[in-house]
């Protein structure tokens, strides 16, 4: 396709903070943008796919002073693991911004200096509460609707509506945005544009809040300084958010000179993807910092639900992650990425199990799509066929399939065009089984030997149909999607609309087949072969046996940590105030200051050992010992019962 004809498709994720290794909640942004810039990408356009980290404010600086190193030192580490997450994860941006590139704090402090000069952004005093971790103020207008979040706060400030930790308050001098000019103009763009926020209903309570009011946003702190220095007023550095939000533009060549046909080419963006977590500063701060710029708004905001595990959202704090990197060395990158947009509805929060992701890919992947595979490519091999012909016409029943496939296509693409992502891959799958049972019900296996001419129709019926599958699902598993229409002998190029072209369903391709091994793997099956291995380990002699009254000597407790703060005078402890209910509370450390924050550990049950002899640690006595275990990164994690248990409860 010509390049003139082609039309742009920008993406952007939003860009992770720059504290801890991407998790699967941070995956799964960013795999949506990577899915969605894929089909455009089949549809023949030009795409630009942006991520990238969020590298400024409180939140890094103390994270990295809590481990003695330079914020951008300790920033560095983590661009390294999210980078090779996303590769590991076929994740193919166009570009990876961090907000410490020089090229965005220029273009920033020229954004700053161009609404100075516009008058929409002036000099003076703040004061109220921040939520550091969420790096967000909390107005006064949060409290009077939600009382609940004074109560029980032991200094009278408020917690934080979205994390529900303790806000400090602030008090100092401030630049701010005139974002109350704004609010009339954004709820007159809510109204012609219902469609903005994706799903619609989201967009209502953005609107909501703008109604009831909006007072100007402090967009810069003297107390922080890591940070973008404001231009001429170097005592301030920026809101982090005002700094980070910009990354959209900055990124394609907003405030250089030298870009500025890319950033004409690719602003505004056309879609911007983010957790529901996030869209107050999306859909409200970011169009009005782009009206205050004379700049156009994205197109479309994508929200989607968080990643649960049992009833909580997955987060580092809540210390409930999971890595990525360890499905992918059990399960290899592709049928994560499909048990993600399969499974996960973008819609609402979705829970996460490694039982229902194991039996996804047995199910979906192993079974329905991969066996289909190799059932109809082995048995032509083994009939010493590897050319298929598409016949000139075709029989009743074939073109029935052939029905099947056009509505499947007119679906998906009616999902696709509404993000509703799940449902595009749900109603493929009932194509999929579509064709198998059109496989099996005609038998090809005895066919070949009485009606040749309706065994090759067979196989070649399916093989149209695995074409357009292969193709359909090559955004969500890029890798194993080409390895499966290499087995068919189709040549895979982004080089026209593959979209148009399936839409048209024409059954008129040819085929050459090669066999491969199983494209996915049954995890169970990949268990069994293991098993050889565990075997071995258990039949090697154990040191130390002990009998069970030994073990019945040790006091293994359940408590809750009411209260946890660092031992300032040591690297690695942490002391605790543990509740084992009836059995009272105990004063316990755990060198484990360099995994967790007090405010990791407040409130979450742990196993500790009850009856261990008082030892002193850093001249204050421990009574006890938290049970602790290292994982494959050397990390020590803490032990938990799964569901919340009496504190005080004996481990038997
Ligand atoms: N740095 C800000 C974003 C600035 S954009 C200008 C930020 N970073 S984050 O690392 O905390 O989160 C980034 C994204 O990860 C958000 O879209 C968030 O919703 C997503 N997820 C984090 N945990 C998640 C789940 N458990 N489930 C799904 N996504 C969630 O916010």
């Amino acid at each position: 396709m010509s390049t003139s004809k082609r039309k742009k498709f920008y993406v952007t994720t939003p860009i992770y903070y720059g504290t801890a290794k991407p998790h699967l909640g941070s995956l799964y942004s960013t795999l949506l943008a990577d899915f969605v810039a894929r089909w455009n990408k089949l549809k023949g356009n030009d795409v630009f796919f942006l991520t990238g980290t969020d590298e400024h404010g409180q939140k890094i600086a103390d994270a990295a002073q809590k481990v003695g190193k330079d914020p951008k030192e300790f920033v560095d580490s983590f661009v390294n693991d999210y980078k090779k997450t996303w590769q590991a994860y076929e994740i193919d941006y166009t570009k990876f911004i961090r907000t410490t590139d020089d090229y965005h704090v220029k273009a920033v402090q020229q954004w700053i200096r161009d609404l100075q000069q516009k008058g929409d952004i002036y000099k003076s005093m703040y004061e109220g509460w921040y939520c550091t971790p969420c790096e967000t103020f909390v107005t006064a207008k949060d409290i009077p609707v939600r009382p609940e979040l004074v109560e029980g706060s032991p200094n009278g400030s408020p917690r934080c509506p979205s994390c529900s930790r303790e806000t400090h308050k602030v008090h100092e001098e401030t630049y701010f945005f005139k974002l109350s000019a704004y609010q009339d103009k954004l709820l007159e763009f809510y109204k012609n544009n219902p469609d903005w926020v994706v799903p619609k209903e989201r967009l209502n309570e953005v609107i909501a809040f703008v109604k009831s009011g909006l007072k100007d946003l402090s967009i810069s702190r003297t107390t922080v300084k890591w940070g973008i220095p404001f231009p001429d007023d170097n005592e301030h550095v920026a809101y982090v958010w005002a700094d980070a939000l910009n990354n959209y533009i900055t990124a394609i060549g907003y405030g250089q000179e030298k870009f500025k046909k890319d950033f004409a080419k690719w602003w505004p963006a056309d879609l911007q993807i983010m957790g529901k977590d996030i869209i107050r500063f999306h859909a409200i701060y970011w169009p009005a910092f782009l009206m205050a710029s004379d700049l156009p708004l994205p197109k479309k905001l994508l929200v989607h639900g968080w990643i649960k595990i049992g009833e909580q959202k997955m987060s580092k704090s809540l210390g409930n992650v999971v890595d990525p990197m360890n499905l992918l060395k059990a399960y290899g990158a592709d049928p994560v990425r499909y048990y993600l947009i399969r499974k996960m509805a973008i819609t609402h929060d979705s829970p996460f199990s490694i039982q229902d992701l194991e039996q996804t890919i047995t199910s979906d992947l192993a079974n329905d799509l991969g066996n289909l595979l190799s059932r109809m490519v082995s048995l032509a091999d083994k009939h010493g066929i590897y050319e298929l012909l598409a016949p000139k016409t075709w029989s009743a029943d074939a073109l029935k399939l052939q029905g099947e496939c056009v509505s499947a296509v007119k679906d998906f693409y009616t999902y696709m065009d509404e993000y509703n992502f799940h449902m595009a891959l749900a109603r493929l799958w009932k194509y999929i089984n579509q064709v198998n049972a059109f496989f099996h019900s005609h038998e090809p296996w005895k066919l070949v030997k009485t009606d040749r001419d309706t065994f090759l129709e067979i196989l070649c019926a399916t093989a149209q149909s695995l074409r357009t599958v292969g193709l359909l699902l090559w955004p969500a598993m890029p890798n194993k999607m080409e390895k499966l229409l290499k087995s068919i002998g189709v040549v895979f190029s982004l080089d026209h609309n593959t979209i148009e072209e399936l839409e048209l369903c024409n059954w008129n391709h040819n085929f050459m087949l090669t066999k491969i091994p199983p494209l996915f793997v049954k995890p169970e099956v990949k268990k069994v072969t293991e098993q050889p291995k565990e075997q071995e380990k258990k039949a090697a002699p154990v040191d130390d046996i002990i009998t069970i009254d030994a073990v019945a000597k040790i006091q293994l407790l359940v408590g809750t940590i009411d209260h946890c703060e660092e031992v300032a005078e040591s690297e690695k402890l942490l002391k605790m105030t543990v509740n084992f209910g009836e059995k009272g509370t105990r004063q316990i450390f755990a060198g484990i200051k360099k995994q967790y924050t007090p405010e990791d550990l407040i409130g979450k049950q742990s196993v500790f050992v009850y009856n261990l002899k008082p030892r002193k640690m850093m001249g204050m006595e421990s009574q006890g010992m938290m049970l602790l275990a290292k994982d494959a990164d050397g990390k020590l994690q803490r032990i938990a019962p799964v569901e919340k248990v009496e504190n005080g409860t004996r481990l038997c």
